[in-house]
């Protein structure tokens, strides 16, 4: 079980000092616990997390190794300031900064170069599952993503629902079942069903729906917005997964 926050471009530092206190007081021996944070606060973070069974992350990085590329930052950059992986293909950045699969794929390329563990995202829109497309949406998403050659070590993928991130709507338990069972098919056919990565559930997950979210078949941990900006609500997630593990 893995359980990981995106905390996206929150919060201020001073809270995420606090933040991070909190979550490095916890023990949570039975899961993995991921925190993907903002680029300038990876040193800070690590500096604080030392010996914490924490591990940290980038929420992108660029696919060149350096260059004239005004705000980005590399997967070495990540790696040198303390991060072990990267967040890649996120909705929020698929819809905002126009990256294609093929832009991700180059990305995770160069983050496993770089020796970072990947966290893939992909998902659907709203309009897609009304079309009754999610399912190819997601089977093209990940095999335009994953680079032809990346091994199945050191990547997770995280299903995310775009209508159920940050909206309160969860998509249905059946349903997440079906997308998952659909993700590991995909990847046992690339992998070998013994090599199948860790599947996520994104979206809108929180203290309350978590317990019945990891008790679906196939859902191999959270990957959490909102409610990972509290570390009640982390812990009593986290605790949810330990449960289940
Ligand atoms: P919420 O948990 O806020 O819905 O966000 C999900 C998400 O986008 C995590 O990457």
């Amino acid at each position: 079980m893995i359980v990981a926050a995106n905390w996206k471009m929150n919060p201020a530092l001073d809270q995420a000092s606090i933040l991070a206190t909190a979550l490095a007081s916890q023990s949570f021996p039975q899961i993995k616990r991921i925190l993907f944070v903002p680029h300038p606060y990876l040193v800070p973070m690590s500096v604080r997390l030392t010996g914490a069974a924490l591990e940290i992350g980038g929420q992108d990085c660029h696919f060149a190794d350096h260059g004239a590329f005004t705000g980005d930052v590399s997967a070495a950059m990540l790696r040198d300031c303390g991060a072990s992986l990267v967040l890649l293909g996120h909705s929020e950045r698929r819809a905002a900064h126009g990256e294609t699969s093929d832009i991700v794929a180059q990305k995770i390329k160069a983050a496993m170069a770089q020796n970072l563990d990947v966290m893939l995202c992909v998902g659907e829109t709203k309009a897609e599952r009304d079309d009754k497309k999610a399912e190819q949406v997601v089977i093209d998403q990940l095999q335009a993503s994953i680079p032809e050659h990346a091994p199945p070590t050191g990547l997770m993928i995280a299903y995310e629902p775009v209508w159920a991130i940050g909206t309160g709507a969860v998509a249905s338990p059946d349903d997440i079942a079906a997308m998952h069972h659909v993700i590991a098919s995909v990847l046992a056919e690339r992998y070998g069903a013994n090599h199948v990565p860790p599947i996520l559930y994104g979206g809108s997950v929180n203290a309350d729906n978590a317990a019945s979210l990891f008790s679906i078949p196939l859902v191999g941990g959270a990957l959490v917005g909102g409610a990972s900006l509290d570390a009640d609500a982390f812990a009593a997630i986290c605790t949810a997964a330990q449960d289940a593990a």
